[in-house]
């Protein structure tokens, strides 16, 4: 059998690089552990947050998993229909939703989640009587890095706890049924705390809205991308949540479903961006700069976050260790993927991987410096699928008419 390391070297070889892979058995793990940890309150949902990754390919493994899918765009919702969800597993939060994106989503028959009293009014008065879930912010966020915090203070998102009774009056005036109500307070979380404290807020919000089906928790469950990072207690949290709920449920008169909406947890581990080394040089320090074939336009995560991503040399594993900065070919200083890395000694031509990078990898390239995107192969085993062609000029070019 052959071994992960030698799957994905005869990747780059055969596919050349960038090249992003994703391996089938990690997804499939990561989602059953999340159904049988996460899910232990008898009648919880998964949407699978496609903006983490949205190859259709993983989609429709997703999906046939048993997840339903959470959708922040007209198009993720179009994409996760073409994938084979039914509309009742799909929901749409979009963000500053236009008039067209509210239209469009509601006949396709998928239920609207709306984060503010502006759009809930305008839903009402389109569409008086229609069933609708609501987002609140209940002023409690986390997440791996301040940019991902989506509850809280000055978030943009959702309707203010504090405006509980406005939503209420608005749905009211337009004989709305909320059928759901929804929060997701960060992405990347790796504490149990905020979370259950943000619970805590959700179900105090339910206690004053009669008639639920659901409570959407969102997603946030974070992955250890660096080793000083501890994987989430995901039995222990499932439990506490468990307990909650049921609680809960007792208070309120009947059983409601509980949803969650991971999207990282899922697909995260699962994805390795392949780079192949074709420059060293020596900076005037004296640090020793790799550079490589990809960059912050394939794997923006470092540039933005500040995010750490495991890299290993592919090549040559068991070469004598050495510090170096890992770069990309972008004319940005933030461009790098590692800073005073300890890798086995690193030669040009050798091939690195670039790990955990199956989620919000892919999804958040661009064609920055007019440089194409990577081809995308999907591993299940030694078989290996291209589930993306890579790029060409003239792909680049067509949408130009030029
Ligand atoms: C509404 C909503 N749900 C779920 C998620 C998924 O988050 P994660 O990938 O961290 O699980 C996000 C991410 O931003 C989100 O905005």
């Amino acid at each position: 059998m052959k071994t992960k390391d030698e799957i994905l070297l005869e990747i780059a070889q055969k596919y050349s690089t960038p090249t992003y892979v994703y391996d089938l058995a990690v997804v499939r793990e990561r989602a059953k552990e999340l159904q049988t940890e996460i899910g232990q309150y008898p009648q919880t949902e998964f949407l699978y947050a496609i903006k983490a990754n949205y190859n259709p390919h993983l989609v429709k493994e997703i999906i046939n998993l048993g997840f339903g899918i959470d959708a922040v765009s007209q198009e993720e919702v179009k994409l996760g229909l073409a994938c084979g969800a039914t509309p009742d597993k799909i929901m749409f939060t979009g963000n500053n939703m236009t008039d067209d994106e509210m239209v469009n989503v509601h006949d396709l028959g998928v239920l609207l989640n709306i984060g503010s009293l502006s759009r809930l009014e305008k839903y009402g008065s389109t569409y008086p009587g229609s069933k609708v879930s609501l987002r609140f912010n209940p002023n409690i966020g986390i997440a791996s890095h301040e940019s991902n915090i989506t509850g809280g203070p000055d978030s943009k998102f959702g309707i203010s706890f504090k405006d509980v009774r406005q939503a209420l009056a608005l749905a009211q005036k337009y004989n709305l049924q909320i059928v759901g109500i929804h929060q997701h307070i960060g992405s990347g979380w790796l504490r149990q705390r905020e979370p259950m404290l943000a619970l805590d807020v959700i179900l105090e919000i339910a206690e004053q809205i009669p008639g639920l089906e659901f409570v959407d928790v969102g997603g946030g469950f974070g992955v250890p991308y660096s080793p000083d990072q501890t994987r989430l207690e995901l039995h222990e949290l499932g439990e506490k949540i468990k307990n909650r709920v049921t609680e809960f449920c007792e208070k309120y008169g009947r059983e409601i479903k509980l949803r969650f909406e991971p999207g990282r947890y899922v697909v995260a581990e699962s994805g390795y961006l392949l780079t192949r080394v074709n420059t060293l040089k020596e900076s005037i320090s004296r640090k020793t700069i790799v550079g490589t074939d990809t960059g912050m336009n394939h794997l923006v995560r470092v540039a933005m976050y500040g995010s750490y991503h495991p890299i290993r040399n592919i090549s040559h594993p068991r070469g004598f260790e050495k510090e170096y900065d890992i770069t990309g070919n972008i004319c940005e200083c933030a461009d790098f993927f590692a800073r005073d890395r300890l890798l086995p000694e690193v030669i040009e031509g050798d091939v690195l991987s670039i790990n955990n990078a199956g989620a919000y990898g892919f999804a958040m390239a661009s064609n920055y410096q007019f440089r194409a995107l990577p081809m995308e192969v999907m591993i299940e085993g030694e078989d290996v699928r291209v589930i993306r062609k890579r790029e060409s000029f003239d792909d680049l070019l067509s949408n130009y008419n030029f």
